[in-house]
């Protein structure tokens, strides 16, 4: 099993109560959607259903959801309907979308989930095989940027340039960006967060002292997160 899917699968019955960015990210990111009726909606990475949930606060107007997510702990979490799929798969590999048509009007989001693409370049291509408006929203390298640096680690994350550059190969892209900052009354809740939220994914590479070394000289009470907010539209030649 991939190294993300542990990390994510491991918490997931607590991934609710460990993803307070996230939970904003998703709903920043639904009120972006200027909802008309929506035909199919195709979440991916979807989760525990952040998303749908903000969807369901807003409009019951769309037709179908479909579910996307790796990890079927997450997708046993994910509400269920008559209009819901729910699919496993993985977002690095070629079949993830083979077989998903939306149809006119439908749409693509992703929040807080591209960020663990293995080679972004590759799942956009995937992506953009559905001829869709997408909206995504991306953690970017500037995600526990200070704590990057005092730990001397470079992020295991796409930088915004990366995102923006390669996104712009497969869509007509508008761009905005968001920074937030989440506060710890100690730098152990902060480190038990870092560990539970899902966010750090990969990068647990640190060892204990390491660890204990970086809580010591990481003097700020906050941790810091930047997401990169993503409008895009199909190129003409692409859906044809
Ligand atoms: C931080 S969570 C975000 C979940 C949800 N979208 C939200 O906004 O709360 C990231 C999700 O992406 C999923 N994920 C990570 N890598 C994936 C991959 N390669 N293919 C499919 N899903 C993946 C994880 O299992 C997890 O449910």
């Amino acid at each position: 099993m991939p190294e993300v899917v542990e990390e994510f699968s491991r918490f997931a019955s607590q991934y609710d109560s460990y993803s307070i960015i996230q939970a904003q990210v998703a709903k920043t990111l639904v009120e972006m959607i200027p909802f008309g009726h929506q035909t199919t909606i195709l979440d991916i990475g979807c989760g525990s259903g952040m998303v749908y949930k903000n969807i369901m606060e807003l409009t019951r107007s769309f037709d179908n959801f479909i579910a996307l997510d790796f990890s079927p702990q997450m997708l046993a979490l994910h509400p269920c309907a008559t209009n819901i799929e729910k699919i496993e798969a993985d977002f690095n590999s070629f079949h993830a979308f083979k077989n998903i048509s939306l149809g006119e009007g439908g749409v693509v989001l992703s929040s807080s989930a591209l960020q663990w693409c293995k080679d972004l370049d590759f799942t956009l291509a995937q992506i953009a095989q559905i001829p869709c408006q997408v909206y995504f929203a991306i953690f970017t390298a500037n995600t526990f940027k200070t704590l990057h640096q005092v730990a001397g680690i470079t992020s295991p994350i796409y930088p915004q340039s990366i995102l923006k550059d390669t996104i712009q190969k497969y869509y007509h892209a508008s761009f905005e960006t968001k920074e937030y900052r989440l506060e710890f009354g100690s730098a152990r809740e902060m480190f038990r967060y870092i560990k539970k939220s899902g966010v750090s994914g990969r990068e647990r590479k640190l060892t204990y002292k390491q660890t204990k070394a970086l809580m010591e000289s990481y003097t700020l009470n906050y941790l810091e997160f930047e997401v990169l907010f993503v409008k895009g539209d199909i190129f003409e030649s692409k859906t044809t």
